[in-house]
């Protein structure tokens, strides 16, 4: 019974769901922040880039007043880059169309940039209490186990039902609670591995666990082989500066410096030997894999000391950057483990 299942949730989230989150009981703008940062990314990671975010961003105003490059580089390491984007584009809009004011209506939050249904839903319903129904990957692993929903969410037919079962289960009471104790029961108890069902709620009516099919729902997505793929990340340093050079666009990297990148290591050449660089020899560094969502990137670092530094290098959107300044630009994870070994010798 819906009201059942959303009352033995929101009790359990009283004494054991979280309560401490920094974005709990926040104002629209740090739940939107919040919400956008847990898209594909846990709490304890978020948590410290919530707090530095917030700390240089307190307002909306001040992060439409921010440049896209100073919005990246606190969001360097999280991944996902397109939320950064998104996120400071959204300020900007609010800050012409709305006053600054995150809007009120959720007609008009789910227009904004990176913002779908589910997340206007979880903004509506933390930050202004309204009735509404959320679905994120926690949520849909709670509900297929629970009304024992079988096949992969991303099927369009599949999902109808998660959102029509999760419109079904809503109290008329306590939203907010019961929107994070979904949330909590399903990063914590409700798990895809080892789920701690002898702890839960709900157990009693829950058509997996009663049925013995905890561990084969939610149906997983189906598996393609992942593509891989090599890179060659060329670091042209002189004395502590390196080049990098800014992704242009909205890829996975947009708007993030990186070093040149190359497909092999004769693409790498022919550039070094265009740009004026007379070749020392490069010193190729081990190769690491970066794994991405739907790729695994190989990437090898070729590393060359130069003796000058190029003229023709530098070219609008690539800077030589101390290696320290680096650190703090906006640069992705791979970027970073090789500018920490670089720095380390
Ligand atoms: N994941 C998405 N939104 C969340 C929230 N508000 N609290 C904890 N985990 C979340």
């Amino acid at each position: 019974m819906a009201s059942d299942f959303a009352q033995r949730l929101i009790a359990w989230q009283c004494t054991h769901g979280r309560h401490d989150l920094p974005w709990q009981s926040a104002d629209a703008y740090r739940v939107w922040l919040s919400e956008i940062m847990l898209q594909q990314t846990q709490v304890a990671t978020v948590i410290p880039y919530y707090q530095r975010f917030t700390a240089s961003f307190p307002t909306i105003a001040a992060l439409a007043a921010a440049t896209e490059e100073q919005v990246l580089a606190h969001w360097s390491g999280l991944g996902y880059y397109a939320r950064g984007r998104n996120l400071h584009r959204t300020a900007r809009i609010i800050a012409e169309k709305y006053h600054g004011e995150f809007p009120r209506e959720f007609d008009d939050i789910i227009e904004l940039p990176g913002i779908g249904r589910s997340t206007a839903a979880a903004i509506c319903a933390l930050a202004y209490h309204e009735r509404r129904a959320i679905l994120d990957g926690n949520v849909k692993r709670v509900l297929a186990r629970y009304c024992g929903i079988a096949g992969w969410a991303g099927d369009k037919k599949v999902e109808t039902q998660f959102w029509q079962q999760a419109e079904a289960l809503l109290p008329q009471h306590d939203i907010a609670a019961y929107i994070q104790a979904q949330m909590d029961l399903g990063a914590t108890l409700c798990t895809r591995s080892k789920p701690k069902c002898g702890e839960c709620p709900v157990r009693s009516d829950c058509v997996a666990y009663q049925s013995g099919r905890v561990s084969e729902l939610p149906t997983s997505r189906p598996r393609k082989a992942v593509p891989e793929r090599h890179a060659i990340f060329l670091l042209l340093i002189h004395g502590n500066d390196i080049l990098l050079e800014k992704r242009p666009g909205s890829g996975i990297w947009g708007g993030l410096w990186c070093p040149p990148q190359f497909d092999d290591e004769d693409a790498a050449r022919d550039w070094f030997l265009r740009n004026g660089m007379s070749a020392s020899d490069g010193v190729r560094l081990a190769t690491f894999t970066h794994t991405f969502t739907h790729f695994k990137l190989h990437i090898t670092p070729l590393k060359i000391q130069l003796a000058r530094k190029p003229v023709r290098a530098a070219q609008p959107g690539s800077v030589w950057l101390d290696v320290e300044e680096a650190l703090r630009a906006a640069i992705p994870t791979p970027v970073r483990s090789i500018l920490n070994k670089l720095r380390r010798g």
